[in-house]
């Protein structure tokens, strides 16, 4: 009785700095980027609440979920001048139930729906597309072949998420790469014309063949081609007009082989990273197993350093896509920290968007980073100190050493 008396009292005193906290941020507005917190809601905007136990965090704190939103400089440029955050196996949810009925039996990659993760700005999206029940899923394969356990939903669900969200916000553009095992004759046309999304289709006939840019951004958005996608089946860019992606990207290694720092080969079926003829870049950065514990730490510094790494092995491009498992874990700003710096080194040649100036000339930097928030509404209300990242404020210290002292005193009694 006694011991489990002790514990309990540990317990109450380990979430005490957090109930003072909550009273405290009552009050005050929202915590922001790096400050602690106790539910996601208590974050500003753009956050959420994590502790990254893998990189020996114990403080609950706010973390970014969303990147910046690089329109907000401009869409003068071409497509292959910006960054996108990109959500590798973007349909597999931690915790979904098979729409077969059958309890689901492999991996899980991300954390919330399609529409959520494209709210946040995530843009690009890596979905598998089989044949199945005379329809087409999205699933993992087992053999090269779908099966009920391994099965999450008709592809048809998502293209319609996909389609609200592009009808919702006539500047968005949104690139899907589908891993495809679709044999049906015309089998991805049909879906993605029963979902309305035909209307968006970038045309295979737009995209440059031989290293040149792309269309502007802001083309792409006046003539509603919206929508790019890529098949890993080369035969379809001629049945059916749906690009093969490694005729216009190049990829690096997924899986634990793309993981080893200082090396950034390139997958397969890519040509070498540093081939100029291809215009757009992706960069893999997730283990061959998702692991949701360690996502937090891979997803932060070591995710930086391969951009930098992919930077200097393909012709010193900086990633259009930047792809990756469990896309909201980080140890603070993480996969969408990244895209900013890409973004940043594409658009303004600066080291995060946030130092890129209002229509500046190339090169030139601002000297304190100032938010580029997606969220068009508010921005300034919602804006990050950023010089205060990851420190915490005087009340916090407070908080959280007289948190220790009772945790000490009681776990002597
Ligand atoms: C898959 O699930 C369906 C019901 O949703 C069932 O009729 C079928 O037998 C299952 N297939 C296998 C191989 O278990
Ligand atoms: C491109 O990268 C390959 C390795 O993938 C390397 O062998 C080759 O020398 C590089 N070419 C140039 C021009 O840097
Ligand atoms: C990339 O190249 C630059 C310039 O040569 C160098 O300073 C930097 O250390 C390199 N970074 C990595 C991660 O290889
Ligand atoms: C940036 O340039 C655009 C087009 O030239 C102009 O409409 C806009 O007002 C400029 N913005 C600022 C902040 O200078």
């Amino acid at each position: 009785m006694k011991e489990a008396c002790n514990i309990h009292r540990q317990i109450s005193a380990f979430f005490l700095p957090f109930l003072l906290l909550l009273s405290a941020s009552a009050t005050s507005s929202a915590a922001k980027l790096g400050q602690t917190c106790l539910a996601d809601g208590n974050c500003d905007a753009g956050l959420h609440c994590e502790t990254c136990l893998a990189d020996g965090g114990i403080r609950p704190r706010c973390t970014r979920i969303r990147p910046s939103d690089p329109k907000l400089l401009g869409t003068g440029m071409a497509f292959n001048r910006y960054a996108w955050l990109t959500t590798h196996n973007s349909f597999a949810l931690l915790g979904q139930k098979s729409r077969t009925g059958t309890p689901i039996l492999t991996e899980t990659n991300q954390q919330d729906s399609i529409t959520d993760q494209l709210n946040n700005g995530v843009r690009g999206l890596m979905l598998d597309m089989y044949d199945f029940r005379n329809d087409i899923w999205l699933c993992h394969s087992f053999g090269g072949n779908c099966y009920n356990f391994t099965a999450f939903q008709p592809a048809l669900d998502v293209l319609k998420e996909i389609q609200a969200f592009l009808e919702a916000n006539p500047s968005e553009v949104i690139t899907i790469f589908i891993e495809d095992y679709v044999k049906t004759p015309h089998g991805l046309t049909k879906v993605f014309t029963s979902a309305g999304l035909m209307k968006y289709w970038f045309p295979v006939s737009r995209m440059p063949k031989n290293g040149g840019n792309w269309p502007l951004l802001s083309d792409m958005i006046n003539k509603n081609q919206r929508l790019i996608v890529f098949t890993s089946k080369s035969a379809k860019e001629a049945s059916e007009g749906i690009a093969y992606e490694w005729r216009y990207v190049v990829e690096n290694q997924y899986g634990n082989g793309g993981m080893k720092a200082g090396f950034c080969p390139n997958r397969a079926e890519s040509s070498p990273m540093n081939a100029t003829s291809r215009s757009l870049v992706l960069m893999n950065y997730f283990p061959d197993i998702p692991n949701l514990a360690n996502a937090c730490k891979e997803n932060s510094a070591p995710l930086i350093n391969m951009l930098n790494t992919c930077h200097n092995l393909s012709a010193n491009r900086w990633p259009n896509f930047i792809a990756v498992d469990f896309y909201k874990r980080s140890d603070l700003g993480g996969a969408s920290q990244a895209t900013d710096d890409a973004n940043g080194r594409l658009i303004c040649g600066c080291s995060d968007i946030s130092y890129c100036k209002i229509n500046g000339s190339f090169g030139s930097c601002d000297v304190t980073p100032k938010p580029v928030d997606v969220d068009s509404q508010g921005s300034a209300e919602k804006s990050k100190t950023i010089a205060s990242v990851g420190q915490m404020s005087r009340e916090e210290n407070l908080l959280w050493m007289a948190g220790l002292i009772v945790v000490f005193i009681f776990g002597r009694l």
